[in-house]
Order: C-alpha cells, then structure tokens, then sequence
C-alpha cells in the first residue's frame, strides 16, 4: 500500500523537544563568561534624555557598565544602516541609545551590565535620568488633521489604495439605500509568551554567535552588522524555536543591538531579555478609522463603495498596512474608492501582527455588509453571495482559484444557519440573548523567492535545510512532510534543520508564505535528489527501471516504482547501496513563477460562523460556537492546518471582547502593560469551534498547490461575532473591542 503525508494528521516533529525541554528558546542559551543586561525605559513620550546619573547603579556588587547615549561604543551614525529587510523605506528607524532625542514612551535610554541578572536588575533601579520634556500627542482623534495620504508603497507587498473605479461619488448619491458610518479599532499588542531576547555568545576567535527571537535569522544579521560594523563571517544568528511572535519578530527589536553593543563592547557573552513591560513598548497593530459608505440597490446589489481609512504610525518612520483595499476587493462593485491615510503621533513604530490590516479593514466591510442586510430585509449569507467578486477589481485580475461559495454552503450546513432568527431580540436562553452571525475573510497567498537544501546519506536518512523559521506555526513537520513525500520516506528518516544563518537563505517566516516559497523549494530540491537517485535505481543491473524515465516512476515506501506497475521498483537502499558512498545534496533556489502566475492574484478565503450569548443584565457575552470554513488550497498538514485555524478563532475573540491598549494621553504611554490587565481570550472564552477545509484545487499559485493557513484563520472572526451581538441584542457596536460598558 502507498504511504502518503501529505493532507493527513502528522503530530509536530518538534513536539518532543519543546514538551520535554530540549528545545531552546534564545534567552536559554548559555555561555560560561556570559553577563546580564537590563534594559532601562525611558518615562516620556517625546523630548530629551537631559542627564544620567550612574554612579548609584556602578556601585551595585557585580556592575560591570551603564551604556547610554553619552559613553556608548562606536554604532553607524547613518539612519540607513538601521534599516532591516522589513522597514519602511520613508523613515528614519529606532536607534537605540544613539542620541538623546525621545521618540516614544519606553524607549531604551540606558543599559546595565552585570555579572548578576539580579545585580543588572538592581542597577536599572539606580540609574537616574532627568529629562526634557516636549509636548506629545498620543491621542488619534487629536492628530487627524495631520493625516498624510498614502501615494506609494514603501515596503516589500504593501500596495497603496487602488485607482478609483467608476463614480463612486455619483453612484452613491443616487443609490436608493445608504448606509455611513465610521469604524473604530484599538491598538493590540501580539503578547507573545516569549519575551523578547538576545543570547549574545562571544567565540574565542571573537566571532559571535547570536540567538535571537526572530522570524528571520538574515533579516537579524542584516541589522546588527549595519548597525555595529560587524562583518557577516563574523556573526552567525541562530532562531531555532520562537515561542510565538506573530508578526512582532520581522522586524529585529532593539534588544538585538544592545546586547550585541554590550558584548562586542566588554568582549564577553551578553544575555538581554526584555521584561513584560517592555513587551509593550515594541511594534503593534495600529488603531485604525475606517470611514465606509455603501450604496446599494433595494434588493442589497452594491452600487457604490467608499473606504476612507486612518491609521495611527510613529513620527519617526511612515508605516503603515494595507486597510481600506479589502473593501474593494472583497465584492463586485463597479464604483469604488479606497483612501488610506497615516497619522503620525508620539508613539513607537506600529508592526504587522497576524493578518496585518486585513484584520481590521475586514472587520469594518464586514460589519458594514451585515448593516446592509439589515437594511435591505436580505439574508447575510445571501446578501454576499449576491455581490460576490468573481475576480480581483482591485488589480482586475483573475483569482487563480476561489473556493468562498463552498466555504459559504459548508460552513452554514454544520452551523445550521437556517436557525437563526433575522429579528434581534427573539431568542432566549436563561438570562441570555441569542444571536447567530458571520462573515467574510480573505488574506492574501504569494510566493517568495526562496532556498533550500536536501541531503540524503548513503544510510537513506534526509536532512532538509533553510534559513526560515518555525515561530510555533508547524515549519518543521511541513517541511518534512513534503521531504518525505518528494522521496517516499517514512518521517523517521527525516531531519529538519531551520533558524540559522549559515543555512539556505529563505524569506522572512511571516505573510502566510512559508508553506508556498520555502516549502516550494523543499519539494524541488528533493526532486532533484530523487533524480539523481533514480539514475543509480535505473542504473543497476536488471534494473525493472532500465527503460523507465523519471516521469514514468514515483518514490513511496522507501522504494522507487513504476508509476504504471507498483510491482517493478528498485528498494531506496538498492539505489544507495550502488553509488559512491558520498551523500547525494541538492540545493535549490525556488522564486514566484511570473510566468504562470502573470494575470492572476491569489487568496485564502474564509467564511466564518458565530453564536453568541449576551447576559441581559450584566452585558457579558459568550462566544458558544464558532464555524470556521476555509479555501486555503492544498492542506499538507491537516492537524496543523486546523491548529491555525483553531488559533485564528481564539484570538478572533479576543479582537471582538478584550484587547485593546490603552494608553493614558496625559502620559502619553500605555497603561494595561501586563497580561493581567491587557486581556487576551483565555480557556474559560473560548467554546465549541468548528473548522472546515473545502476542496480547492489551484495550480497557479505555486507547485506544491498550498496557500498559506497562518493568518486567514483570525480574519473576519471579529465581525462575525459582532454580527452575532447584533442578531442578540439589537445593538451595533463599530468600535472593538464590545465590551459590557458599550452594550449596557
Ligand atoms: Mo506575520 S504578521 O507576517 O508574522
């Protein structure tokens, strides 16, 4: 019988390692000579570090240095030498203790050096800073008028708002049924269990080996090497396990440069990791405006569609995600317009976090379309199948496939969507209001170039190579996955190795893109492992391969067969045994067909399901079910698949419920900067969730068919939920998170 992996449940290959301890996260590593860094935050927004007082803190047991602006090493003056893979191009990135100047409440003003984590902890408490204080704006609503329009991408993928299509203006303005209404979502922070932390080790040689939390061991070296003058050969950054991240590790965090300072500067080991706190001065989902008028038809037919979208960034970089475009996107509309502004406020560079923008322009078109079904007196679901896109309006090209209507039937048949009552109020359970919603999601599939390398040992075992990583997604197994199918190994035999510099350089690991370019390229250096392999199977004597080419034979079961007659193979170990006893390798460099891919664009879609209880009295809301159906192309580890998409649910609710920073303007810096008071849906939240994978074949967005599950599962879970609040109570809440205050 054939042994496939590929769509079946594989359990993580890595789970034993992470269950019993054996993984290492970068603040694990350890070194003989190592000393301690913390990190001291500076308490304005915006202003001047006027003096440091050190000499309390140096005469801390153990104190080895104070860095800060005024004594700090030799670091590039250049803004440019600061830029990672993933910054915006128009802006000026964070250098931390380069200068006085304040940029952002929590950003670093010192770093303490200790023999001790204790005595280095002990020290930040001493050291006295005096400050310059200008004035700030932290508050969006204040800083609107300075909104600047977006005109140009400045980083790799973000695309500013399409050409208006139509006259959306006119259309509007003679459509029968109008709806306008502003959409308000908070800053989020990606709390990821994993602090932030660098493991700097200084080698006998003076090389250094760096472990990072990071979604991209190039992108770390890339900074800290601009940044310190350090030579590439000489600094070797290694990401084996990330404990979550969620966007926050594409970009390096200021923690990699101070503790590479320190070290390079004191010539020892230097371990910083950052404190919870902290945690919350970094990147985050920005706050967003969403300004939406649809125009429709009386039977709900869209005739007109305005996104006028603001998002909050720093003063120091211009970024910004990519809001109103899902609007246009998302349904058949001949009249549109999509407006994207930033507003540039004394806080810390926003970053992408899971499903960056898609999120939360989702959530508002998604809400708005379920107002317009109010409207109309229209079923939601029929509503939206009503309007749907047949192809891409935005870029007027064709989907390279689009499996929304079977994610629309299938999700409604498990969730029994025909027992929702469209009236709000009618349902009662106990002391709770009952509602049932949904909604759309989509997030994008693309291919990046990437590379990878396959060897197999005359012993049959398999190492696969890349420099991408596993931030908790599932990497490892998929990767192996598709090895052990490219060259019909059992997953025993294969060895996985990721999150090193010294390995294949591959994308950042982020933009649900792993799966498609890394493992791309995976599957196409075991191809080109398996033809050599082939050659020797063909090649022995007697050989039933003799006159067979590649194409006519696939490797399962550790053996070489016949397509046409399963009975004719040369066993794995045959073909092994022949060769020269040197392991056979492959390396290969897999990019975005253009060719194939010219005239289409690609998307995961979803169709999300909720049920909700709303308590009359108290305004508290359950989450009892949630119908998750997606079109994510070829599933390659169903278990994992589902992991993501479970995951994507969770924090769906969390979006709708709980999260939100709140920042207290006068300070100009974020208060909840805790687990316990920033809420993230925890166990006691969450209830029954369903997920679906429909069938949806492509074979234009990449070889291997898959398109990428890490973010679609969050997506449109927002709305759905807050559309199941409507149906419950009546009420519609257009600023998240709908928390009781808002529904009492
Ligand atoms: Mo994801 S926000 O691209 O890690």
């Amino acid at each position: 019988m054939n042994t496939h992996l590929i769509g079946t449940d594989v359990n993580r290959i890595d789970g034993p390692a992470k269950v019993s301890g054996a993984a290492k996260y970068a603040a694990e590593f350890f070194a003989s000579d190592m000393l301690y860094a913390v990190v001291v935050s500076g308490a304005i927004a915006h202003g001047e570090v006027d003096s440091i007082d050190t000499a309390a803190a140096m005469k801390v047991p153990g104190a080895m240095e104070v860095f800060s602006h005024k004594n700090r090493p030799h670091m590039a003056w250049f803004n440019k030498s600061y830029l990672d893979e993933d910054a915006p191009t128009d802006g000026k990135p964070l250098r931390p203790l380069y200068d006085e100047k304040i940029h952002h409440s929590g950003q670093p003003v010192a770093l303490c050096v200790a023999e001790t984590f204790e005595a280095a902890r002990a020290m930040s408490r001493l050291v006295e800073v005096s400050y310059k204080a200008l004035t700030h704006q932290t508050d969006m609503t204040f800083a609107v008028q300075e909104a600047k329009k977006v005109e140009k991408s400045n980083r790799a993928g973000i695309e500013p708002p399409p050409k208006n299509r139509g006259n959306s203006a006119q259309a509007y303005a003679d459509a029968p049924v109008k709806l306008a209404k502003g959409y308000l979502s908070p800053t989020e922070i990606h709390n990821p269990i994993e602090l932030f932390a660098t493991t700097v080790v200084v080698n006998e040689d003076e090389t250094m080996t760096i472990y990072d939390k990071t979604q991209s061991v190039s992108n770390s070296q890339l900074l800290v090497c601009n940044a310190l003058g350090l030579y590439k050969d000489d600094v070797r950054v290694e990401s084996p396990f990330v404990g979550g991240a969620f966007g926050s590790a594409l970009r390096p965090q200021y923690q990699l440069i101070l503790a590479t300072m320190a070290a390079k500067a004191l010539k020892r080991s230097v371990r910083l990791t950052l404190t919870r706190d902290q945690m919350f001065t970094l990147s985050h989902r920005p706050e967003t405006l969403q300004e939406i008028r649809l125009g429709a038809d009386t039977d709900g037919t869209l005739l007109a569609m305005h996104n006028e979208s603001l998002q909050a960034t720093s003063r120091y970089e211009n970024y910004f995600e990519v809001i109103a475009n899902w609007s246009g996107l998302s349904y058949l509309c001949e009249n549109a317009t999509m407006e994207e502004k930033t507003v540039s406020m004394d806080i810390s560079t926003p970053g992408d976090m899971r499903a960056p923008g898609a999120v939360q322009g989702v959530w508002a078109i998604e809400t708005a379309m379920d107002e317009l079904a109010i409207a109309t007196g229209r079923d939601p679901v029929d509503l939206r199948l009503q309007n749907y896109a047949e192809k891409d309006q935005n870029h007027d090209k064709k989907y390279s496939s689009k499996e929304l209507k079977a994610c629309y039937a299938q999700g409604a048949a498990m969730f029994r969507w025909n027992e929702r009552k469209p009236t709000p109020r009618t349902e009662r359970r106990g002391t709770a209001l009952v509602g049932r919603g949904m909604a759309g999601g989509v997030w994008e599939s693309p291919q990046m170039p990437a590379s990878a390398k396959a060897t197999l040992a005359p012993d049959g075992t398999l190492t696969i190579a890349s420099g991408t990583a596993d931030i908790g997604t599932g990497t490892y197994t998929v990767m192996a996955i598709l090895a052990g199918e490219a060259l019909g190994l059992p997953l025993a035999k294969v060895i996985v190795k990721l999150g090193d510099s010294e390995l294949p350089v591959a994308p950042l690991e982020g933009g649900s893109w792993t799966v498609s370019s890394v493992g791309t390229a995976v599957t196409e250096a075991c191809k080109a492992v398996a033809e050599k392999v082939f050659k020797l199977a063909s090649g022995l004597d007697d050989s039933p391969l003799k006159h067979a080419s590649f194409k006519d034979v696939e490797f399962v079961n550790e053996r070489i067969s016949l397509r046409s007659d399963a009975a004719k193979f040369v066993t794995l170990a045959a073909a092994l045994a022949s060769g020269d006893g040197e392991p056979i390798a492959e390396k290969t460099k897999a990019g975005p067909n253009f060719l194939k891919q010219h005239g289409y664009k690609s998307y995961t879609h979803s169709a999300v399901f909720a049920e909700v209880e709303v308590d009359e009295d108290f305004g508290t809301v359950s989450v009892c079910r949630v119908v998750s159906a997606i079109a994510g192309g070829r599933i390659i580890n169903h278990e994992a698949a589902r992991s993501q998409i479970l995951g994507g649910v969770v924090w769906g609710i969390g979006m709708a419920l709980q999260e939100q920073a709140e920042t207290d303007h006068q300070f100009g810096r974020i208060m909840n900067h805790n687990l316990a008071e920033y809420h993230v849906s925890v166990n006691a939240d969450v209830h029954d969730i369903e997920v679906i994978f429909v069938k949806e074949e492509d074979n234009i967005v990449n070889p291997i068919g898959a398109k990428g599950l890490g973010e679609i599962g969050l997506v449109g879970v927002a709305a759905a939920i807050g559309n199941a609040i409507y149906n419950a109570t009546g009420k519609r809440i257009r600023e998240l998170p709908i928390t009781l205050d808002k529904l009492i």
